[in-house]
């Protein structure tokens, strides 16, 4: 089969070529090369198109020449703490560019797998695990903006008849993630003896699922799923950031390394 990959050079789309390229598929990647999209997460062999989902013409030119028989969408800004910072990148990309891929699948005759989280359902501390029905309640500019995106991906399914689904995976950890995230972040710095960072106690649960196994998740949607549908991919591995930092430095040796808190938005102090 012919795969558009749009946001292909980040952690997640870049594992996922990789995955249907060792399947025998032919493989297009469309990336912006934000600071997260890295050419050297691509092999040197796939076919690559620089240009930003917003830009509406440009992907639909480059879809109309490749006519994909389905686009799987990765391109999104993705790191909570930088949407907390500055949402604007966030609004243009994960529902401006959403609203530009569903624009131009209603144009050309195609499948679209749309990758969102399960961070729209907010915080489940407490709560039984999310379902597809499960309301949404993002609590950060980040999940508010790919809500926003799934809404509009639902709305265009409804009114215009489009191929697409949803796919909400948790937590991913594995290759080439950017190191800005948790556990490439934590590993770096206690090789080079830096203290590790951990939001407030470290106490927010989160579900933890392998890159590998998301990407075969994402490809059975694609063959599989039905138009309309959302599908919830967790990990059933729910750790503690703190669980899960406190692993890595017992893995690397490096227990007595210092812990510091810090605030980003509303989240609380809770020791160093
Ligand atoms: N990483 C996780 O734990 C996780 C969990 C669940 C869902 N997701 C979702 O999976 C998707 C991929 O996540 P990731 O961790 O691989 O992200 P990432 O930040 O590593 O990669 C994002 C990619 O999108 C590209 N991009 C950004 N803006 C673009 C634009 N306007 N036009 C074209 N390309 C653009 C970047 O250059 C980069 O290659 C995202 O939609 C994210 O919400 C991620």
């Amino acid at each position: 089969m012919r795969i558009l990959v749009t946001g292909g050079a980040g952690f997640i789309g870049s594992n996922f070529v990789w995955y249907l390229l060792g399947l025998g598929h032919e493989v297009m990647v469309y990336d912006a090369f934000t600071y997260a999209g890295r050419p050297e997460n691509l092999p040197s062999s796939v076919k690559v198109v620089r240009g930003d989902i917003v830009d509406k013409d440009k992907l639909f030119s480059v879809a109309r020449e490749f006519q994909p028989d389905i686009i799987v969408n990765f391109a999104a800004e993705t790191h909570v703490d930088r949407s907390i910072r500055d949402p604007e990148p966030f609004i243009r990309t994960n529902i401006y560019g959403v609203y530009t891929l569903l624009e131009v699948v209603r144009r050309i005759d195609t499948r679209l797998i749309h990758v969102s989280t399960d961070e729209v359902y907010g915080d489940l501390e407490g709560r039984e695990p999310a379902s597809e029905d499960t309301v949404l309640r993002p609590s950060n500019p980040y999940s508010a903006t790919k809500a926003s995106g799934d809404m509009l991906l639902m709305a265009y399914w409804r009114t215009y008849n489009i191929d697409a689904s949803i796919v909400r995976p948790s937590n991913n950890y594995g290759p080439r993630q950017h190191p800005e995230k948790l556990i490439p972040k934590t590993i770096i710095r206690a090789v080079h003896g830096l203290p590790v960072i951990v939001h407030g106690n470290g106490s927010q649960r989160r579900d933890w699922l392998y890159v590998e196994d998301t990407c075969r998740a994402i490809w059975l949607v694609a063959e599989k799923g039905r138009p309309g549908e959302i599908y919830n991919v967790p990990g059933f591995n729910e750790r503690s950031v703190l669980e899960v930092v406190e692993k890595i430095l017992e893995l690397l040796n490096k227990l007595e390394a210092l812990f510091t808190s810090r605030v980003i938005g509303r989240a609380r102090i809770e020791g160093t």
